[in-house]
């Protein structure tokens, strides 16, 4: 049985359990190389998004600026600077918030007076841009305070270079140019602008449980500014790949679960069929040894009588009853696997008839009569007057109990004991057989009524059987609607009670 149950661990290891691990291993594999590399192609599409959306927006800020810068130029003209014209340029152009207009030599040109903040914001540029920007030309962002400070120096065709410096109006460039630009792109994603001091400037909607996935800077146009993008948690490709991944790994459980439970399954059917294989073969072993004895004994006997060796006639009497007993023990086994084998193809019947239980008790006892005297039994037999007679097979009956005093001579080793009772109960009749042999443990109890169940193997036990008496038993007293109970204490005895309606 260990050989065979060895072998099914090894091949449900190599056939079930070794492919499930590995397509198990490699499904939790690939599943994460699928998830990186999606993931890792997402944030380089949003990385994409994001550049692009960073260079419009300086294009679009670029483009507006130029506009308002050539139209400064022209304004300029030749003779000296019209300040009244330069308000009215700034009028109609509510991105530049402040202005200011500088000669070669750092004189104020514009605006004619300014206060203190005009001053500490747009006078601020460091004395070595201002130089570059005179040699060089081109254009230079730097921050003073919350304000992005711009500054390029304008060369009209006509008259002197002038400095220009300017700073943005924050609302409108949120309105006119971030608005305009960001707020085209393309949904579920979010667009977020934050200034030099990571303070939000803008945002299409709510980013507050919305879930960052790339932040790039602004190249020069806004220095220290980002354009970071959103991904609305619960939405978009990311969480469509955390859903998908989910139900993967949720069916992947389920599969390797029910591989789990049909190996666990198929094992345990297999150690059961093992095991009944085993039991079955106990069985036909012990069942030709049963046949044997009594045969033997009787061929025996007989031989010595046909010989004429038996010269009294009081000892050929004594083997004439020998020979009968055995005869009738041989009956009685043959008796027990006939029913038992009819009893498991579905076709034992039962003739049921009222019949008094008192001389069936007796007549058993009787046929037992010889070995309980021969092994030196205690007989005890009771049988409360005035019983109901009892709907049953007597035949059924008698064979259930004789299978109870057989194990209980059986079963016995020094105390030799047996007592039979019969009495009312429940409206029905109980019959018991005690003994005082060796007892049955506790949790082998419930498994003797099954079949070819022996306690023990019949080496260890000693004690020969075919393990179907109890079955038999069990059998009879459900077909006739009763039941049968076992009480037990190893090393001092056991006691069977079959109890039978009335
Ligand atoms: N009175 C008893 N005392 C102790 N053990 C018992 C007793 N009756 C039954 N058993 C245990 O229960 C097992 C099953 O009994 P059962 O009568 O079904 O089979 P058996 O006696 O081994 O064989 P057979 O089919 O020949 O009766 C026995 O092998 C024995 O271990
Ligand atoms: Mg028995």
């Amino acid at each position: 049985m260990a050989g065979l149950s060895g072998r099914f661990s090894a091949f449900a290891l190599l056939a079930i359990v070794l492919p499930a691990a590995i397509v198990a291993v490699l499904g939790y594999v690939s599943l994460q190389q699928w998830r990186r590399s999606s993931e890792l192609l997402f944030r380089e599409q949003a990385r994409a998004l994001a550049a692009m959306a960073a260079e419009k927006v300086s294009l679009v800020l670029r483009r507006y600026e130029d506009e308002f810068l050539s139209r400064l130029e022209s304004g300029l003209g030749g003779g000296p600077l019209e300040p009244r014209a330069v308000d009215a340029l700034l009028e109609s152009t509510p991105l530049i918030q402040r202005l200011a207009i500088f000669d070669r030599r750092g004189r104020r040109l514009y605006p004619v007076t300014w206060n203190a903040d005009d001053a500490a914001i747009l006078g601020g540029a460091p004395p070595d841009v201002q130089a570059a920007l005179w040699e060089g030309g081109g254009r230079r962002e730097f921050e003073v305070g919350d304000h992005v400070v711009v500054v390029t120096v304008l060369r009209p065709r006509q008259g002197a270079p002038v400095l220009v410096a300017w700073s943005r109006n924050i609302d409108v460039l949120r309105r006119d140019v971030l608005d305009g630009t960001l707020g085209a792109l393309e949904a579920p994603t979010i667009a977020a602008v934050f200034d030099h001091r990571a303070r939000r400037v803008y945002s299409r909607l709510s980013v507050d449980d919305a879930e960052l996935v790339t932040a790039i800077p602004f190249q020069d146009a806004l220095p220290g500014w980002s354009v970071a993008l959103y991904q609305p948690s619960g939405i978009g490709p990311r969480y469509a790949i955390r859903r998908q991944l989910m139900l993967f790994t949720a069916a992947f459980g389920v599969l390797i679960a029910m591989i789990v439970v049909g190996a666990v399954a198929t094992w345990q059917l297999t150690r059961r069929e093992t095991e009944m294989a085993q039991l079955k073969s106990d069985f036909v072993a012990n069942v030709s040894h049963d046949l044997k004895t009594p045969l033997s004994v009787i061929r025996m006997f007989g031989e010595t009588l046909e010989m004429g060796r038996v010269t009294t006639d009081e000892q050929r009497r004594e083997y004439y009853r020998v020979i009968t007993r055995e005869s009738e023990r041989l009956s009685r086994l043959i008796d027990n696997v006939l029913d038992f084998s009819r009893i498991e193809g579905g076709r034992r019947t039962y003739q049921m008839a009222r019949a008094p239980i008192e001389p069936l008790v007796h007549q058993t006892i009787d046929a037992f009569a010889y070995p309980l005297r021969e092994q030196g039994f205690k007989l005890e037999v009771h049988v409360d007057p005035d019983l109901p007679d009892v709907s049953m097979d007597s035949a059924a009956v008698e064979q259930a109990l004789a299978n109870l005093v057989d194990n209980a001579i059986k079963y016995s080793a020094d105390r030799r004991s047996v007592r039979v009772e019969a009495r009312r109960l429940e409206g029905g009749v109980t019959i018991t057989v005690a003994d005082e042999g060796i007892g049955i443990p506790r949790d082998e109890q419930a498994r003797i009524f099954e079949k070819f169940y022996r306690v023990g193997r019949s080496e260890t036990q000693g004690r020969r059987g075919s393990g179907v008496g109890l079955a038999l038993v069990r059998h009879v007293a459900q077909a006739h609607g009763g039941r049968i109970s076992v009480d037990s204490e190893p090393g001092a005895g056991s006691r069977f009670t079959l109890w039978l309606p009335g």
